[in-house]
């Protein structure tokens, strides 16, 4: 039996992906920080024995790192690690974790760097294994901000919002260069515009123009997933690519630029490593 690992597999794309891979007869495990959302999930997953809910609040390191080890526990393997889980804080002042990272940066990038590393030996051995980072590939907005990567001197939540979509295009150009015999093929994931719960999340000032425009332009979940699940069932040869729905991205530019995925992939190690959250 297939199992499928989803962070953010308690809402939107992500719960979208958990209630497919479920009808197809796979085990399940959506990852989300509201217990109440999980026994939502577990309640529209009917009851079937094969899906289950973990707890993380995935802003902390020591949570990603807690996760990996249960997932340890429970699975012998994992086929595919979908990365959905975000909380976007466009406005408002900076805030930190208690670990002291900036939470655009934790939530939307360290997590999925922690949790596409840490989960590596999990994956290798199954058959066809898949790591989806779903963001934004293809848009041409935001920078990794080198000498300051917290934001702790010039912060704006769009900044940090749109740094942590960069980080996750370097993220999967790294993962590539750094295990050129991995069997993962890792993805990175443009979804374009879904009509989710994420407009709800947003502050009470943009959110009823952004309700309104999802409800004009966006795609339903429903059929988001269709070319997502394509790609996760059929995945391309190369070891990394990018996509924009069903359309492959050019892998050129800064986006992919693979010096500055290892110089972001070394940053990152020396952050953690600086950090080194002790035992839970
Ligand atoms: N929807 C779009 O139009 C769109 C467009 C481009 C890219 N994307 C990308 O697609 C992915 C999924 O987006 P979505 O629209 O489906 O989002 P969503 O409906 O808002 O769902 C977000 C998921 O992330 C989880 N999450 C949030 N904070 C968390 C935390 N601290 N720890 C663990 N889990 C957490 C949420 O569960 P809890 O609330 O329980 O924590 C929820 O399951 C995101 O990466 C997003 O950037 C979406």
């Amino acid at each position: 039996m297939r199992t499928v690992v989803i962070t953010g597999g308690t809402d939107g794309l992500g719960k979208g992906l958990a209630l497919h891979y479920l009808r197809e007869g796979a085990r399940v495990i959506a990852v989300g920080s509201t217990p109440a959302k999980g026994e939502a999930f577990l309640a529209e997953a009917a009851d079937s024995n094969r899906a289950t809910f973990l707890r993380a609040d995935l802003t902390s390191v020591r949570a990603a790192m807690d996760l990996i080890a249960t997932l340890e526990d429970i699975c012998p393997t994992v086929d595919k690690l979908i990365l959905c889980a975000q909380r976007y804080r466009l406005f408002g002042p900076r805030t930190t974790t208690h670990e002291g990272f900036e939470h655009s940066f934790a939530l939307a990038y360290l997590s999925r760097h922690i949790l596409s590393h840490g989960l590596r030996k999990l994956l290798e051995p199954a058959p066809w294994p898949v790591v989806m980072n779903v963001g934004t590939p293809g848009v041409p907005l935001g920078r990794i901000h080198w000498d300051d990567p917290q934001l702790a001197r010039r912060y704006s939540g769009t900044k940090a919002t749109l740094q942590s979509f960069r980080a996750n295009d370097l993220l999967g150009v790294a993962f590539a260069a750094l295990y050129p015999d991995t069997p993962i093929r890792y993805i990175g994931y443009n979804p374009g515009v879904v009509s989710t719960g994420m407009p709800a999340h947003l502050p009470r000032p943009i959110r009823p123009v952004a309700k309104a425009s999802f409800a004009v332009f966006a795609t339903s979940v429903t059929k988001a997933v269709v070319p997502m699940t394509d790609l996760l069932d059929d995945p391309p040869g190369d070891p990394f690519t990018a996509y924009r729905a069903k359309r492959r991205l050019a892998l050129s530019g800064p986006a992919f630029d693979q010096d500055a995925a290892l110089r972001l992939h070394h940053l990152t190690r020396d952050l953690l490593d600086a950090a080194a959250p002790g035992p839970s």
